[in-house]
């Protein structure tokens, strides 16, 4: 079998989207768990664009083994060496450099033309080569450029000494044939096309990414870029556990990853929960819904033999329907074991206090299930924030009118205020802000259960505008006016000093 390298690119391509942000311990979390999963190279960061991005990728090349740690930079040299300087601690290293070379990014992005585009493509890989023997370079907007001109980059770059060239799909336009036809062609007219390896980055705008991806493979690229549940600005990227599970399940392709499968879910639940983005219910792999037949017909024939319908086991991907639900009675020791087969390892004090919110859970739902689970270890994560919802009571109903009573935390003081409104979350939030007294609106507000069950909890997310920046919050609760509150503390507490 030939083998796919997976370019896990989730804490840069899939961490730019809006409100997703991670801090540097979160991504040391992802960056462990995705070696787990068995990812080839993880994209780290864009060190030039942030003292926080540097950071990251300084401490996920110290933190991480077995993976390539890579990182992004413009065709500047100012870019390459930061990223070098970045990946000092690196085991194994690599600089992903690149620029647009589209006719559109040409001309209106860089006011350039071909010759001079070619000339810096080439430049940048030479002076990325002092610094590290592996060099990838992208093509930006791969998707739209004419074939030809892009088979001169690419045979120039891989001449200049890159070992994978990257064909991006940056705004997701291609049709899977025209995507596969360009790596075909890269293929079959680049000379010196086997001292690189071509890497597949395909974007979702169009709902095409996996078959794009997929494509791109069976024409001969053997890297393929992705994220995991898909994530990524806009519509997202390519998922990683699509791509997984696609060459498991189509063993006539004849390609392997060297992806450990079992993992995928927790990894996913993982991602999801770190970055506050929640998985659709009808995601493939790993959505809710994936692997539930709901229709009489197809539970029947599922029942008499699980292939009449399921074309994978769920436990191929780690789904365990199984697994253990915890409850009140559930000790410390379950706990620990049950985040740690979810991928989280917590330090017996942390352990503790989420443990302590567990049991209060407990009092209010029956059972407590992984993405709970996750939830509370989450929320233990951020437990940093300068302001705190100390207490709220809320009077709502019908024939009433709303009123709520809010104390809030902020510093060492204690804060009280009450007010009306159109509704409980209403009242609850000018509440709020007369406590905190600043100019801010409410643009999005989302509420999600995570599971079923009318004592579920509901996950809350939230934007709020504050002197021309939108803010992202969230909040968890059983009470769905309590985690509305949390979620705008949330977005609140990124802008108060
Ligand atoms: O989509 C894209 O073109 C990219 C490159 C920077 C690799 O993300
Ligand atoms: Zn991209």
């Amino acid at each position: 079998m030939d083998r796919l390298f997976i370019f896990d690119t989730t804490l840069r391509d899939g961490e730019q989207v809006p409100g997703c942000q991670l801090n540097t311990v979160e991504k040391i979390e992802v960056a462990k768990a995705l070696e787990n999963l068995g990812v080839d190279i993880i994209e780290a960061g864009f060190p030039v664009s942030s003292p926080g991005d540097f950071n990251s990728v300084v401490e996920i090349s110290k933190t991480v083994t077995w993976p390539i740690i890579c990182a992004l930079t413009r065709a500047v040299e100012k870019d390459i060496e930061v990223a070098a300087e970045a990946l000092q601690y690196a085991k194994k290293k690599r600089i992903h450099t690149g620029i647009g070379t589209s006719e559109y990014h040409i001309r209106y992005k860089f006011n350039s033309n071909q010759e001079e585009i070619l000339e810096r493509s080439v430049a940048a890989v030479k002076y990325a080569k002092k610094f590290v023997e592996d060099v990838e370079f992208y093509c930006e907007d791969a998707g739209r450029t004419e074939n030809e001109y892009l088979a001169r980059v690419v045979e120039a770059v891989i001449k200049a000494g890159a070992t994978v060239v990257n064909i991006p799909d940056t705004t997701g336009y291609c049709l899977p044939w025209e995507y596969g036809e360009k790596i075909k062609y890269l293929m079959e007219h680049v000379d010196g096309i086997h001292k690189a390896i071509l890497s597949t980055h395909c974007h979702n705008d169009l709902g095409m990414a996996t078959a794009n991806t997929i494509s791109g493979i069976i024409n001969g690229a053997r890297q393929a870029e992705v994220t995991v549940n898909g994530i990524g600005e806009r519509a997202g990227n390519t998922a990683l556990e699509e791509i997984a599970m696609i060459l498991k399940c189509h063993k006539k392709l004849n390609i392997e990853t060297q992806i450990n499968t079992k993992k995928i879910y927790s990894t996913s639940r993982l991602v999801s929960n770190l970055m506050n983005m929640p998985v659709q219910p009808n995601k493939a792999i790993v959505g809710r819904n994936a692997f539930a037949h709901s229709s009489g017909i197809h539970q029947d024939g599922v029942l008499k033999n699980r292939e009449n319908y399921e074309i994978m086991n769920p436990e191929d991907v780690g789904i365990d329907h199984n697994s253990i639900v915890l409850t009140a009675r559930s000790g410390r020791a379950a706990l620990k074991h049950r985040l740690n087969t979810l991928g989280v390892e917590l330090a017996d004090k942390k352990l503790d206090a989420v443990y302590e919110e567990f049991l209060k859970l407990a009092d209010r739902k029956k059972d407590i299930n992984d993405d709970d689970l996750l939830m509370l270890a989450g929320k233990e994560r951020s437990e940093r924030e300068r302001i705190k919802l100390d207490y709220l009571q809320v009077t709502s109903g019908v024939g009433v009118k709303p009123v709520a009573s809010i104390g809030l935390i902020i510093g060492s003081e204690k804060f009280e205020a009450a007010s009306a409104g159109n509704g409980p979350v209403d009242a609850a939030i000018k509440a709020l802000k007369k406590i905190i007294n600043r100019e801010m609106t409410l643009q999005e507000f989302t509420i999600q259960a995570i599971n079923k069950g009318s004592d579920d909890v509901g996950k809350v997310h939230m934007q709020v505008e504050h002197e021309g920046v939108v803010y992202y919050g969230f909040g968890a609760n059983t009470d769905i006016v309590a985690a509305s509150v949390e979620a705008y503390i949330d977005a609140i507490n990124k802008f108060v000093e």
